[in-house]
């Protein structure tokens, strides 16, 4: 398939563990935007744009090789999504598992993360997403979100961004 002309116009937003938490969560690393209203902005400008956008949270890493694999893969063509912008949380450090999915997607996606992964602890510099990533983007707080879809819009769609 033509990237630059999807059949569908889907884009799946991932979080993994804790990220539910956002707002309580040591704000003083990842704010105090709650994830909910990351969606829900994120969410407006991507309707905006005439682009669905779905969510899923998940603490459990099977979750989400389960919603990528069935949004993906084994979806019908038409139902298919077309990117992922995923923070994969604790499973960037670990999951070889949701590379894998991603990987059998075969779609571009985006890593972001609130925090910068480099400047804490040693064992967060390790993803197992970055060199399949279309692109990574750490320590600019929820705004990273905001600019993985601008990427999208740009890039993929071929819409004049993020703001209409
Ligand atoms: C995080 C960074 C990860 O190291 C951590 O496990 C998270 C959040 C971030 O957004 O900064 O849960 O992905």
């Amino acid at each position: 398939m033509n990237q630059t002309t999807p059949l569908n116009r889907k884009l799946l937003v991932l979080n993994g563990a804790n990220l539910h938490l956002l707002g309580k969560r040591e704000p003083h690393i990842y704010g105090t935007t709650t994830l909910q209203d990351i969606i829900h902005r994120l969410s407006t400008t991507a309707h905006q744009h005439g682009i669905q956008l779905d969510h899923f949270q998940s603490n459990h890493e099977g979750d989400i090789v389960d919603i990528i694999g069935s949004q993906g893969v084994l979806a019908d063509d038409h139902d298919k999504f077309d990117g992922v912008i995923i923070n994969p949380a604790a499973f960037t450090h670990t999951s070889v598992a949701i590379r894998d999915s991603l990987l059998a997607s075969g779609k571009p996606f985006i890593e972001v993360h609130l925090s910068n992964i480099h400047a804490r602890e040693p064992f967060r510099s390790h993803s197992y997403f970055s060199d399949k990533a279309v692109g990574v983007i750490c320590g600019l707080g929820d705004m990273g979100y905001d600019m993985a879809l601008a990427w999208f819009l740009k890039n993929l769609y071929k819409t004049n961004g993020v703001h209409s």
